[in-house]
């Protein structure tokens, strides 16, 4: 039995007469520790099976069994715990909350959780020991991502599922970015779903969407190092 298993998964969206195919049939395994990618372009379904794995939508038929427990069969407070407890998410746009300091962004998450990091701490290991007092915008994009990237994982959460992480950053912060959260699938099992070929290099699993279905799964032999990256 793997960590993640994802079977026969659909979700549909209607808008007005349109249904919409989001996820189509989608099955897929994932290992603990796994760094994974799910990669494809604009519409995909990528974000959709993102939302699907973290509890933020409900899928319409199917089943994403996570540590041997069927999520899809959580009622509502169940997924609010879920949510809560066991899922950290990194968005595009950091989500920051912009009258909170960095120290105060990742306090808050801790305050909703039952087995929390210290903040300072989880801070200091994404490598912002000098601005846990800065606000938001007091930050560049790749601080505000590292700080979006401490409050999640000082949830200390089972899976970290990030959405275009380095959608918005330039190349180098990007690629720093990308070291961080390659390294924390040490401790929690990581998730990024890109567009960008390039980033399913480092990957070890490389989950291929396309049109809503699964294009390709593969394992990648030869793992680059972040550092090789170029784009
Ligand atoms: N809440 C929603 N309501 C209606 N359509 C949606 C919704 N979310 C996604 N879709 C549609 O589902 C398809 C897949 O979207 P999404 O999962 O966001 O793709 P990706 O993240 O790969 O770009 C797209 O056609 C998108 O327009
Ligand atoms: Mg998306």
């Amino acid at each position: 039995m793997s960590y993640i298993e994802v079977k026969n998964c659909y979700k549909t969206y209607k808008i007005g007469q349109n249904i919409i195919k989001a996820n189509d049939d989608i099955n897929f395994t994932i290992e603990k520790n796994e760094f994974v990618v799910i990669l494809g372009s604009s519409g995909a379904g990528k974000s959709t099976m993102l939302n699907l794995l973290g509890g933020m939508d409900r899928l319409d038929s199917g089943s994403i069994q996570i540590d041997n427990i069927d999520i899809s069969k959580y009622n509502d407070k169940q997924l609010i715990e879920y949510r809560r407890n066991d899922v950290g998410f990194v968005f595009q746009f950091y989500n920051l909350i912009s009258n909170l300091t960095a120290k105060e962004n990742v306090e808050l998450a801790c305050e909703l959780v039952k087995n929390p990091l210290n903040p300072i701490e989880v801070l200091n290991e994404v490598g912002l020991s000098n601005r846990i007092n800065n606000f938001p915008t007091q930050l560049s994009g790749g601080e505000a991502q590292r700080v979006a990237i401490a409050r999640a994982i000082a949830k200390n959460p089972k899976i970290l599922l990030c959405d275009e992480p380095t959608g918005a950053l330039d190349f180098q912060t990007g690629k720093q970015i990308l070291k961080l959260l390659r390294n924390l699938s040490k401790k929690s099992t990581v998730i990024v779903v890109t567009h960008n070929y390039e980033i399913s290099k480092i990957a070890d699993k490389v989950i291929k969407f396309s049109d809503g279905k699964i294009k390709e799964i593969s394992i990648n032999q030869n793992i680059m190092k972040v550092d090789d990256l170029e784009w």
